[in-house]
């Protein structure tokens, strides 16, 4: 029997017997599915068009820029309509009901693709690493032409090109590549990205931690920092291009360098970005707060770059249930450093992200995370229920809370974020400011949108060119969440 999927270079090891190195030899691939797309565009007497849907993250988000940058490169225009030529999900899996998504919105393209089947499906992201998932991916949805993982999403040129290759044949087949983890950083490949004025930077990809509830570090591999002279030079560049805000990207920024060949700290590599003109705003995501350092501190206190503003993932309040989930702190060091953070850095805004019922998790637990989230008094706060991920320590736990007992749990704690961010998200109203104005207000005509240093959201009378600016507002009024202000 004819088989009917491809399976190429299953190891990294593989593609390092070619001939040449990256990021050349997928040049040669972008020159070829450019001239077979080329082709392509001509028989059907129009352009080529793509559409990608991002799930998950930022890094999710950044590397979606990267395939972006990849499709235009070879011939296809960017399009939001599912009903694209090539059509991409970039998936993600941290909880259970960002696979639910995928696999809902997976069948309603499989009936576009019966409209149009010339149309060609792809899948990557973090929920490709899991094999189960590739599994029934095959076995349920043979319309999908391609998957890819996490580690070789540069390699998409050469997947597009087999893909087309394979299609010449007349047989479908689906083409999947999947790396187990990679060592690889493949630099200088082309990127769109999505806003003009701000970018995200990758330092860091991987993640060594393995907080036991989580998939992350099984699905992006171990951690691997970019060498500091790359990030430069794309910093320096994206400052050419008119960017004057980045974010710094990786599951914990604060373990940055430690394996380079010459190890650096985050916060050194945070005082030469600084210095790089045009970038007047820094920021940064995510930091674990065991490895938060006091030159970090430091670094953010005398800095006029960097933005007042901290992610800082508290996840429990209870040092038991935190011990249990592998996060190498207790709540006391937790409130000892975010205490240390708002008297270093004044006026700073602390965010977070907090789990509600992992396995074993009590109502003295619970009651613990209440006290951190009241005494901190986090200005917004990410809540998840605890989702089981097969393979993590924690699915294994016995004691699973029931689900009655977390929504109820998930409920209060939700009422005591909104109302602790209602009170506080305020605190600087009738001063001035300055915001980086990002878009048209959705609903306000003539008014436009942009955010603090702090990251909260402005409205104010405006105009489309202000777009990308750095400008002063007085802030008139707070709404709660977010401020009403006036150009000053
Ligand atoms: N690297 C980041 C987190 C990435 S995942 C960090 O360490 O902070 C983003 C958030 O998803 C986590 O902070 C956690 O709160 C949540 N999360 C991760 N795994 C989860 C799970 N199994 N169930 C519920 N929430 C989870
Ligand atoms: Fe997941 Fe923990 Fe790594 Fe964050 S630090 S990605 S929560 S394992
Ligand atoms: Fe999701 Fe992967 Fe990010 S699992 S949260 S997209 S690293």
């Amino acid at each position: 029997m004819e088989p009917t999927t491809i399976t190429i270079n299953g190891t990294p090891e593989s593609t390092a017997a070619a001939p040449i190195q990256e990021p050349q030899r997928q040049q040669y691939y972008m020159e070829k599915a450019r001239k077979q797309l080329s082709a392509f565009s001509t028989a059907l007497g129009r352009p080529l068009t793509c559409c990608i849907n991002t799930f998950g993250c930022q890094m999710n988000a950044r590397d979606s820029e990267k395939l972006l940058g990849i499709l235009e490169s070879i011939g296809y225009q960017a399009t939001d309509s599912e009903h694209a030529d090539f059509v991409l999900y970039n998936t993600c899996t941290v909880r259970e009901n960002a696979n639910q998504r995928v696999y809902g919105r997976l069948g309603q393209l499989g009936a576009y693709k019966k409209k149009n089947p010339h149309m060609m499906i792809a899948l990557c992201g973090c929920m490709m690493q899991e094999p189960e998932v590739v599994e029934r991916i095959k076995t349920s949805y043979h319309f999908v032409d391609l998957i890819f993982g996490t580690h070789n999403i540069f390699k998409l040129a050469e997947l597009v090109s087999t893909c087309l290759d394979t299609r010449q044949e007349k047989k479908h087949r689906t083409v999947i590549d999947i790396w187990k983890d990679t060592d690889k950083i493949v630099e200088d490949l082309p990127v769109e990205r999505k806003y003009p004025f701000k970018s995200g930077v990758n330092v860091i990809f991987g993640c060594n931690n393995f907080c036991s509830y989580c998939i992350v570090p099984y699905v992006r591999g171990r951690e691997r920092s970019r060498r500091p002279e790359e990030i430069l030079k794309e910093v320096k560049r994206l400052a050419a291009d008119g960017v004057v805000e980045i974010m710094l990207l990786g599951q914990n920024v604060n373990s940055y360098g430690k394996n380079l060949e010459e190890p650096m700290t985050f916060a050194q590599l945070l005082r030469e970005v600084e210095k790089i003109d045009g970038i007047e705003r820094i920021r940064f995501m995510t930091s674990h707060p065991k490895d938060l350092s006091d030159e970090l501190i430091e670094v953010m206190s005398q800095s006029k770059k960097i933005c007042r503003h901290l992610h800082l993932p508290l996840q429990s309040g209870s040092s038991r249930i935190l011990k249990e989930m592998n996060r190498r702190y207790t709540k006391e060091q937790y409130l000892t450093l975010a205490e240390k953070i708002k008297a270093a850095v004044p006026g700073i805004s602390l965010t977070t992200d907090i789990i509600v019922g992992f396995p074993g998790e009590t109502e003295e637990d619970f009651l613990e995370t209440m006290d951190v989230v009241r005494r901190v008094e986090f200005d917004s706060a990410f809540t998840f229920i605890y989702s089981k991920r097969t393979g993590t320590p924690a699915a294994s736990m016995e004691n699973q809370v029931p689900e009655d007992v977390v929504k109820e749990r998930f409920d209060r704690l939700l009422n005591e974020v909104q109302s602790i961010s209602a009170k506080i998200c305020g605190r600087d109203v009738h001063t001035v400011q300055q915001v980086l104005v990002e878009e048209e207000n959705d609903h306000t005509p003539g008014y436009m949108t942009g955010r603090l240093s702090n990251n909260t959201v402005v409205h104010f009378p405006g105009d489309p060119s202000m777009i990308g600016k750095l400008m002063d507002v007085y802030l008139e009024e707070s709404k709660g969440f977010y401020y009403m202000a006036r150009p000053v």
